[in-house]
């Protein structure tokens, strides 16, 4: 399938994703963090699009996802709403912006919607997420969940670690599950979860999970874009779900390069790249110059 151009799509709504979900196609999900990845994500035809908060790490360069800021993902989510004209979008929120309280979570919640201009929210829990997730949904905001690896909640993990690999774990990962799928999700992220967990999980749900490193069995599937891309230089750690599709870095350096030795060789800018004057006019300053 070739690109989708965004005035060939309807807008991608809520109903949208339930009828995807109830014929059984899967669901595509990406990551955006800025206006062209956006942009681009909208036009290669993404049934969601994420604006996650892998932004710290991939994006911005901070150790993990901790650090970054309610007010940093809003400016984040808005320039990737501007780009967005089918996708449905999702922002995250980020830690310290909804463990508080449900009070705390739903105003947090507002300021994605209202300020991101984005259409859902996304909050990493299970179980103990669901009063929260009641709260923001009661208010009309449409939230999807995050189970599995939370990596919010890395340091209490111990790292990045696969979840659900004993049955006694894969069965509190099915009971966040129904948990939050009761409290009002309309989906949920299933992170590092082994694919059968992940599909058994997905069978018992009427709501669709969205898989990233969780296997074929789960209803859609998310990656980060810069992963997928290939936006990163040679040599940096890439978790064993990332498949590399494409080059992005390797093409930005050649294009870089080359751009560098036409410079120096001041091959660039050559005519065509530059504004014309008539003869006359040029004349008549070259002529003022010259006497000055
Ligand atoms: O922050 C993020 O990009 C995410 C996806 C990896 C699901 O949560």
């Amino acid at each position: 399938m070739g690109s989708l151009s965004t005035n060939q799509r309807k807008k991608v709504t809520l109903g949208t994703l339930r009828s995807l979900h109830r014929k059984g196609e899967p669901i595509t999900v990406m990551t955006a963090h800025d206006f062209p990845s956006g942009h681009v994500a909208d036009h290669a035809g993404m049934d969601v699009i994420l604006v996650g908060d892998s932004l710290a790490m991939v994006a911005l360069g901070m150790e993990d996802t901790s650090e970054v800021l309610l007010d940093e993902m809003l400016l984040h989510c808005r320039s990737v709403a501007r780009a967005t004209k089918s996708a449905f979008t999702v922002g995250d929120l980020p830690m310290g912006s909804y463990e508080i309280s449900p009070e705390q979570a739903l105003a947090s919640a507002i300021r994605v919607i209202k300020e991101g201009r984005v259409q859902s929210v996304k909050l990493e829990g299970g179980k103990e997420m669901a009063s929260t997730i009641r709260k923001i949904t009661t208010a009309g905001i449409p939230v999807l969940g995050h189970i599995g690896l939370t990596p919010q909640r890395q340091n209490a993990l111990g790292g990045f670690r696969v979840q659900g690999k004993t049955s006694d774990s894969a069965m509190r990962i099915l009971e966040d599950a129904l948990a939050i799928q009761e409290a009002g999700c309309f989906g949920m992220v299933v992170e590092a979860v082994p694919a059968e967990v992940a599909a058994l999980i997905t069978e018992k749900l009427s709501i669709p999970t969205i898989g990233i490193g969780a296997g074929n069995g789960c209803s859609g599937q998310v990656l980060v874009q810069i992963d997928m891309a290939g936006n990163f230089p040679p040599g940096r750690f890439l978790p064993k779900f990332v498949k590399k599709y494409g080059d992005v870095w390797g093409e930005s350096l050649k294009a870089i390069e080359a751009y560098r030795d036409e410079v120096k060789s001041r091959q660039y800018p050559a005519p065509e790249h530059t504004y014309p004057i008539s003869s006359e006019e040029l004349e008549v300053f070259a002529k003022a110059v010259k006497d000055q």
